[in-house]
């Protein structure tokens, strides 16, 4: 067993790698844009996909890494995990539908509600000790699903037909322009010191120093990573400014 993610905050990385724990404490767990990550995911029969997501879709990175390497999903036993602020509805099934036409096997689904990641919009916003018990809950839930992925009863959380026209109806038809490709909209600001933690960080190597500054390319997946990284609170993409950079690490 191997599990892979995409994480911009650090939620979905720190569910892959719990629920991943409890079921092999042997397995590792892999972020998508590692070097070899193509290499790990032929290597092994049994993968955890996880990845937050995005006006319920998958977020781009993950789908076009799926798409592009079609011929290495058949026979794969795959189990979909999706991290959401509040609401997915079949944020599972996104991957799930994908993967199954590439004849991949779906082991079943899970979706975990986990602190928003969007740091410059006021929305969704909670105070950290609420989501500390939103953390603890998803913690929970993952124990339970383990337990019962150990006894052979794996949920099918957000792949059913219903979750699907949830997930349709209920939000990424409405936003299906901020989903259809990676989008050239991340703003640097004048506050921008330079200091090169985004683009280090970036997952998709979109970012790169030039003179002193930050700047962007048009590869950015909407991760929120190297928004919620800046010590100057330079970077912003959906909002104008920042309300609070979210990280996992401030909710444990
Ligand atoms: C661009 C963007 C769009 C999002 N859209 C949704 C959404 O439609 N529904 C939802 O519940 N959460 C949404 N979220 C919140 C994230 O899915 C959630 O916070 C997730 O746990 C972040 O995981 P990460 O820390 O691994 O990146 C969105 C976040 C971003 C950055």
């Amino acid at each position: 067993m191997v599990g892979v993610y995409l994480s911009g905050t650090g939620n979905t990385k720190h569910c892959v790698e719990k629920l991943v724990k409890i079921l092999d404490p042997s397995a590792e767990c892999f972020p998508l844009e590692h070097n070899d990550i193509i290499q790990i995911l032929k290597k092994h029969d049994t993968i955890v996909l996880g990845y937050p997501t995005q006006f319920s879709n998958a977020p781009f990175m993950v789908r076009e890494l799926i798409k592009n390497n079609s011929s290495l999903w058949s026979g794969k036993k795959v189990f979909c995990l999706n991290t959401m602020g509040l609401f997915s509805g079949d944020g599972t099934g996104c991957t799930a539908r994908i993967l199954k036409k590439y004849g991949a096997v779906i082991l079943g689904g899970l979706q975990l509600k986990m602190p928003d990641s969007v740091c410059d919009s006021k929305m969704l916003k909670k105070s950290i000790e609420e989501n500390k018990l939103i953390v603890k809950a998803a913690d929970e839930r993952i124990e339970i699903a383990a337990e019962q992925i150990k006894s052979g009863n794996f949920p099918r959380e957000g792949l059913s037909f219903i979750a699907h026209m949830k997930g349709l109806f209920g939000q990424r038809l409405w936003f299906y322009n901020k989903t259809t490709g990676y989008t050239d909209k991340l703003k640097i600001s004048d506050r921008c010191i330079g200091c090169g933690l985004c683009s280090k960080n970036c997952p998709m190597e979109n970012l790169k120093i030039e003179n002193n500054k930050a700047v962007a390319g048009n590869k950015c997946t909407m991760c929120y990573r190297c928004i919620s990284l800046c010590p100057k609170q330079a970077v912003t993409l959906l909002g104008e400014s920042i309300v609070e950079q979210c990280r996992f690490e401030k909710y444990v």
